[in-house]
């Protein structure tokens, strides 16, 4: 292991995560965790175990990075209340999707059609003023269909419904939107299936039936219990407001240039807002200064709000750019140490981020996460 990083952790030694961390979760876990993908995402069975661990039913889990809303899922699921943001509009759709999402499956499937129809009395769209680079990834029926469908799904409240179709918008697979492409980033395939040799992988594709079996898949394994109370707010985490107490943090920050929060969800971006600019993440992911203060003001927050004993978790990923001079999680602890000084470093685990789990195999990006458990005094 790392000697510098040993010594930031001083006395605390660096546990081995529970090894059942590595085993899939997916077929297990409530399939709302699987509307749509998210890179950088935190595998819900480690999510939820984190919450188990470290915070009591009825306590306010808080997490200020919440990305697609898995760590705020699985504290609703287990009777916490739960206050996210993130700055990212994809996560505001994920993460509102996942809390408020309609109470039963037959609510969800009428409201899909009542968008639906709706939609459909909107005028069609002029297609040439659609970006080419839009264009170029959907049949021009389908992308008609997709257009109308956003501009209503778009409306505040319907953000389930919009999960879902972001979540059919790209893959090869039948079920989906595009043309051949890639599924958690939008890449076209068209080398790998090339339209001459694939017709039928370009054909149009309705958005109706498609998107009806998505919102029947999200409900393959939930069942409405969410009691609690839930927040989010679409922020960054320098101008967050957090609530005035709070029992419990569990995050992961931005993995330093490691993922491209705005690059990678660039189509799903656009649909969400097309007047969006692609960068989501004010340099907290590109550039170190960015990250340290980002932590900074975080850390100040967290000194503010935290009940006395509560835990606090920073889920951080050990590999960055060479050009970064630190370690992200010996900056965590870092600045913790000094602009928390109430929160004690009190065990540290570390995982081996399986590559099936990797967004991009063979960078040098993130490759093991370390989970730092701060208490405080
Ligand atoms: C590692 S991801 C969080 C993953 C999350 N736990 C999940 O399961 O999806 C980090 C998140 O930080 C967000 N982010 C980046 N810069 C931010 C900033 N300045 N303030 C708040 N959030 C930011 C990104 O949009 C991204 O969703």
């Amino acid at each position: 292991m790392d000697t510098s990083l040993q010594q930031v952790y001083e006395e605390i030694p660096i546990e081995q995560a529970p090894q059942w961390w590595r085993e899939p979760s997916t077929h297990a876990e409530c399939s709302l965790h699987q509307l749509a993908p998210y890179i950088g995402k935190t595998k819900s069975s480690i999510a939820g175990d984190l919450i188990d661990r470290y915070s009591k039913k009825d306590d306010l889990v808080i997490d200020p990075f919440a990305g697609a809303g898995t760590i705020p899922l699985e504290a609703v699921l287990r009777g916490r209340h739960t206050f996210a943001a993130d700055i990212s509009p994809y996560a505001r759709i994920l993460t509102k999707a996942k809390l408020s999402p309609p109470r039963t499956l037959q609510t969800a499937l009428n409201r899909t059609q009542r968008v639906l129809a709706e939609s459909q009395t909107l005028p069609r769209p002029d297609l040439r003023s659609i970006p080419r680079w839009i264009r170029q990834f959907f049949h021009p029926q389908t992308l008609g269909e997709a257009l109308r469908f956003a501009e209503v799904a778009r409306r505040p409240g319907n953000e389930f419904l919009m999960a879902c179709f972001l979540g059919i918008l790209h893959h090869q697979r039948p079920g989906f939107l595009s043309y051949p492409s890639s599924h958690l980033v939008p890449y076209l395939r068209d080398k790998k299936y090339p339209r001459s040799d694939f017709p039928e992988m370009y054909n149009y594709r309705a958005l109706e039936p498609r998107l009806l079996s998505k919102v029947q898949r999200a409900y393959k394994r939930f069942q409405w219990a969410h009691q609690t109370k839930t927040k989010f707010r679409q922020s960054s985490v320098e101008r967050l407001q957090l609530p005035e107490q709070f029992d419990a943090v569990i995050t992961s920050p931005p993995y330093m240039n490691a993922l491209d929060y705005g690059r990678d969800n660039r189509l799903r971006l656009w649909f969400i807002d097309p007047s969006f600019a692609q960068s989501v993440d004010n340099g907290i992911t590109t550039r170190q200064r960015a990250f340290i203060n980002g932590l900074m003001s975080l850390a100040v927050k967290l000194e503010g709000g935290l009940k006395r004993r509560g835990y606090c978790i920073f889920i951080v990923g050990e590999e960055i750019r060479r050009s970064f001079s630190a370690h992200p999680a010996e900056i965590v602890a870092t600045i913790a140490r000094k602009y928390a000084p109430s929160l004690r470093l009190r065990q540290v685990f570390a995982d081996d981020i399986p590559d099936i789990r990797r967004t991009r195999r063979d960078c040098r990006g993130v490759k093991t996460e370390h989970f730092l458990v701060f208490q405080r005094n």
